[in-house]
């Protein structure tokens, strides 16, 4: 792989190069106190570097190229609230949803007021005051979003399954593929459910094709177009555009627009977590996620776990090249980790434009993956043996909250081992002996053993959750949200906005008519609308 040519990379290009002349496993044999060296704990979160191609001078190096490049000014403004989203004009305070009046964020009364009315409306729907058109208990939530105004929320309801109450059902929509509401809606009592859209723009197609079809689908069984309405909250940062959709002005819990989406999960965009999830769950991940902000505006560079978490991943992205990035959690419950954090990471820093007027320095690394063990039996096997070297952050929580702990041992020690065998491989001479030691002839061994052979000094980060609850889940979020905004800082991009979206929305604008015979698709286009066309007809 290439290092990044750019010269504000040019000293992660320069770690890199000198970085390479030792293994990983050199670096453990030289010093018996790796591990606590390169390992960072805070309130039950633990950062393991140590199997990072890193060493004590590199982490000196990191951290004055991040002072070099302004990153503790950079930080300062951030937490004050000027417009660190530069093309947008506007901060980006996603910590102010979670912080405490006392830090002193900007817009903590507005916070203060929206929680509270949050937080009464959930309590009103958990207690039965809050009731469907008909009376009956509300016990269903139906969550409408898509991108940051989904993954979060699902991923958080996911993962706190053991904090939810059981006699809440949330289901979530967010394709315009009809399978998604379908799905959603399927089964469901109208009487007794709650449908929450959540837009920030409130004019994503997706997010309004699917509440047009629960709305459509409670006034049908409800028989009365406005008992519907009394099942339909909207969560936006566009009060005025929910309320021309038909939502009433009482059933609208805003957020700013100093609220990225992907960053949205702690605002009014997590309503339907706050009604699931058993009281104090919420406000326990929200000051998880406070410890973090805390930690990251407080904490010098070199003992920053969100500042040592970018500067290891920029340093393999672009200062060794490594195109891509596994996130591979070791909890089934965190499944849908890797797709949070392809949001957070990839639309943040997968960026063509630098604020200075050139080109973006460096370009991120695909964010990809899946919970282990399942993933060692997908694509472990090029992740060991693949020419392409890809970093490994493997999540684990200890204690999973589940009965049967010998298992989740056991999925510890896989987790462990896989970390293990990426650093150590598994050399030429290694696997002769052992095939000799099982008593193989020499033509077997020589056929076969070059296949077996692992190269090893693959790097990987492992974060250790002393359990998996909502403060450690506030935390582990937070980490990854200061983290991406340190790499968008340090190679000068806007972490925050996301025009390269807009294009392919323009576009699907256009193909619509075309697929309905009402205009002419593109020319490059035509050919696939007409066959569309034509199955159409035939289906
Ligand atoms: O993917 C583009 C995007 O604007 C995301 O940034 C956002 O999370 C998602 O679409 C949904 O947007 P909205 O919350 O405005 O419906």
């Amino acid at each position: 792989m290439t290092a990044s040519p750019d010269p504000i990379l040019a000293p992660l290009a320069a770690e890199a190069k000198r970085l390479s002349a030792r293994s990983i496993a050199d670096l453990f044999a030289d010093d018996s106190a790796r591990f606590d060296e390169f390992t960072w704990s805070l309130d039950g979160l633990t950062l393991d570097l140590s199997k990072q191609r890193l060493d004590g001078a590199a982490l000196e190096s990191l951290a004055a190229f991040a002072a070099g490049r302004g990153l503790e000014d950079w930080r300062t403004r951030f937490f004050a609230g000027e417009d660190v989203n530069a093309t947008e004009g506007r901060p980006a305070l996603h910590m102010a949803l979670r912080a405490r009046p006392e830090d002193g964020l900007p817009f903590a009364d507005e916070v203060a007021a929206e929680r509270s009315r949050q937080a009464a409306f959930a309590q009103a729907v958990k207690s039965g005051d809050k009731r469907g058109s008909t009376g009956r208990r509300l016990r269903h939530i139906v969550h409408l979003g898509i991108g940051g105004s989904d993954l979060g929320p699902r991923l958080v309801h996911a993962a706190l399954k053991r904090f939810c109450d059981p006699q809440i059902d949330v289901r979530f929509a967010a394709n315009i593929d009809p399978a998604d509401i379908n799905d959603a809606l399927e089964g469901l009592d109208p009487e007794a459910t709650l449908v929450v859209v959540v837009s920030k723009s409130f004019s994503t197609e997706e997010t309004l094709q699917n509440a047009l079809a629960a709305r459509a689908w409670l006034a049908e069984h409800l028989q009365d177009a406005s008992a519907a309405g009394r099942h339909v909250v909207a969560i936006t940062a566009r009060p005025d555009r929910a309320q021309e959709f038909g939502v009433a002005e009482d059933a609208v819990f805003g957020f700013e627009d100093w609220v990225g989406g992907r960053y949205s999960l702690w605002s009014a965009v997590g309503l339907s977590l706050q009604i699931a999830l058993e009281d104090g769950a919420w406000e326990a991940m929200l000051d998880g996620a406070r410890a973090m902000d805390r930690h990251f505006a407080e904490a010098p560079l070199k003992e920053n776990l969100p500042v040592l978490k970018a500067l290891t991943d920029l340093l393999n992205a672009q200062g060794f090249g490594y195109a891509t990035r596994c996130v591979a959690p070791y909890a089934s419950r965190l499944g849908l980790l890797p797709a949070f954090l392809q949001q957070l990471e990839m639309e943040s820093l997968g960026k063509h434009a630098g604020l200075d007027g050139g080109l973006a320095a460096g370009s991120h690394p695909v964010v990809w993956g899946e919970p282990g063990t399942n993933a060692q039996h997908a694509f472990f096997q090029q992740i060991h043996q693949g020419h392409f070297i890809i970093p490994v952050d493997f999540i684990a929580p200890v204690e999973g909250g589940e009965a049967r702990p010998d298992m989740q041992t056991r999925l510890l020690a896989n987790c462990v081992a896989q970390s293990e065998a990426l650093m150590r491989g598994r050399s030429l001479e290694d696997v002769r002996a052992e095939m000799a030691a099982a008593g193989e002839d020499e033509a077997e061994i020589a056929r076969i053993a070059p296949h077996r052979v692992c190269p090893g000094d693959r790097p990987s980060t492992t974060i250790l959750l002393e359990r998996l609850d909502p403060a450690r889940l506030g935390l582990l979020l937070a980490l990854y949200e200061h983290k991406t905004a340190v790499e968008g800082a340090l190679r000068g991009i806007n972490t925050f906005d996301q025009f390269g979206v807009e294009l392919g929305k323009q576009l699907a604008g256009g193909t619509l008519p075309a697929l309905k015979g009402e205009g002419a698709a593109d020319p490059a286009s035509a050919g696939l609308v007409a066959a569309i066309r034509e199955a159409q007809k035939g289906a």
